[in-house]
């Protein structure tokens, strides 16, 4: 899993910490775990503790994507989920997922505990930022509190601009997500296991025993978790469910007043995100289909301008994003990764609530990878059929069938690449088609094929991050070609400028 971004991320800031080293060779082990995220990382450690040999196996570095790249909030109460959960599932479906979520938020606060990352324990607030807003943070508190949270209503929060009612859930999580992902390795690797960076896994064959191979190295195993956040193998048909946001933050130095005590989310499109970390202010929101058209500096500024209109802003410090695969039906997807079972398994779809989701993804993995039972493996299970969602699973994937083939038609943007200005990207077409072409600060040409190596859709420039991101299933790409996030495995067809 990865998230390159050409900003810095708050939880990145000063510098980068010791490697693990890349796979090499052959080797041999009960379980390889595939990504070095929460759930990833929750999971191994996990398995490790119940007594099996565990390698994490991860593209970048431990935590580099959306793992470690958040607002920090590790909270059962999470934006106007129970609403959703229970009129796709119904009242019962609701309550299990309340009960995974605060499940998922105590093993988070008891791993920190172990392995030395502070938490603090804070509020999360669902609010009404406007009038509009206050029937559905109504029906939230009243959805939420039929799944058993014990959230109360509130008119009053220390955010300084009118709201209009919230619902609130106490003893909720903050820490820093960064220093609790790395955390979680050094115990890992400390009790036995095993952890590799930088070793982007190329292929997985497909029956058990498995060979996991990268460019460098493979691990034969018993077991497989892909938890790459996008699963990376086709074999599930995981893309055709899934549907990636890309969403942003930035921090914030105020020259008087404190950051909101509450972990605050309102309720509405667009939505509004804050957080906090010292005495920095954290604002994230700004979300976008990956992919889409369009995008530019203008997704951090906007949130830059949110927070200087309502905050006595001194400096923005940071500013990063990440994107989250969202499931056509709100429920996480963890477990098996075929249908009728195997020794492969996944853990994706959290809806941006990885932090409090993953860590219950891998409680339940590290259940069903020993053959114990979970309490919440037919809620997660990836193989449910859901009849009340299957409208959107159909709009999904006709706007990829839409995105496949109009994109195709679309003329290029320039003659040449001489028009291009710096630090900007444009299309071109060629005798061999269609090709993106970027001019980088300094005046270099970085020119790429557009279609994406996953299934073939056309990539599309994103001026925010400086990547081309596909639209199908939310891969992406740097300027030359090398991917940046599944579920491409293969670079970008490099292109003459
Ligand atoms: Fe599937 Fe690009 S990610 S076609």
């Amino acid at each position: 899993m990865s998230t390159t971004t050409a900003q810095e991320s708050l939880w990145w800031a000063g510098g980068a910490m010791a490697p693990y080293p890349v796979l090499e060779g052959a080797r041999r082990t009960d379980v390889v775990v595939i990504g070095g995220g929460i759930a990833g990382l929750t999971t191994a450690l996990l398995l490790r503790r119940r007594g099996l040999d565990v390698a994490v196996v991860e593209a970048v570095a431990v935590g580099s994507g959306a793992s470690g790249n958040n607002t920090a909030k590790v909270t059962a109460l999470q934006s106007t989920m129970y609403t959703a959960v229970e009129s796709k599932h119904g009242k019962a479906a609701a309550a299990a997922y309340a009960r995974a979520a605060v499940e998922g938020v105590e093993l988070v606060a008891r791993l920190a505990d172990e392995v030395g990352c502070e938490v603090e324990r804070a509020p999360a607030t669902t609010f009404a930022f406007t009038r509009g807003e206050r029937q559905a943070v109504e029906d939230e508190f009243e959805a939420a509190a039929r799944a058993g949270l014990p959230v109360e209503w509130t008119e009053e929060l220390d955010l300084p601009f009118e709201t209009f009612g919230a619902a609130r859930l106490p003893d909720q999580v903050l820490l820093h997500p960064a220093r609790y992902v790395r955390g979680l390795a050094t115990a890992l690797t400390a009790e036995g296991g095993e952890v590799f960076e930088g070793s982007r896994v190329t292929g997985v064959s497909v029956t058990s025993p498995y060979t996991v191979r990268t460019a460098g190295g493979e691990i034969t195993a018993d077991q497989v978790v892909v938890a790459t956040h996008y699963p990376l193998l086709d074999r599930g048909l995981f893309f055709a469910r899934l549907e990636a946001e890309r969403s942003y933050c930035v921090a914030a130095r105020l020259r008087s007043g404190t950051p909101p005590r509450d972990l605050a989310i309102s309720a509405g499109s667009p939505s509004w995100s804050f957080s906090r970390h010292d005495d920095l202010l954290i604002v994230g929101g700004r979300s976008h289909p990956a992919g889409e058209r369009g995008v530019d500096e203008a997704h951090y500024t906007d949130l830059e301008d949110f927070a200087r209109r309502h905050f006595d802003v001194e400096t923005i410090t940071h500013r990063w994003s990440a994107q989250d695969p969202k499931v056509y039906d709100m429920l996480p997807m963890v477990g098996s990764y075929l249908v009728g079972g195997s020794s492969l398994w996944v853990a994706t779809g959290f809806n941006k609530w990885g932090l409090a989701m993953g860590s219950a993804a891998g409680a339940l993995l590290a259940d069903r990878v020993t053959g114990t039972a979970s309490p919440h493996e037919d809620l997660f299970s990836p193989h449910r059929v859901s009849l009340r969602s299957s409208p959107t699973l159909v709009r999904q994937n006709a706007k990829v069938a839409a995105d496949l083939i109009g994109d195709r038609l679309v003329a290029a943007d320039v003659p040449d690449s001489g028009e291009i200005p710096l630090d900007e990207a444009r299309v071109l077409s060629d005798g061999l088609g269609k090709k993106g072409v970027y001019r980088d600060p300094a005046g270099a040409l970085h020119a790429v094929s557009l279609r994406c190596t996953h299934l073939g859709c056309l990539v599309r420039f994103n001026g925010a991050e400086r990547s081309w991101d596909c639209p199908c299933h939310a891969s992406r790409f740097d300027v030359d070609g090398a991917v940046l996030e599944g579920p491409a495995i293969k670079p970008l067809t490099p292109r003459d400028p």
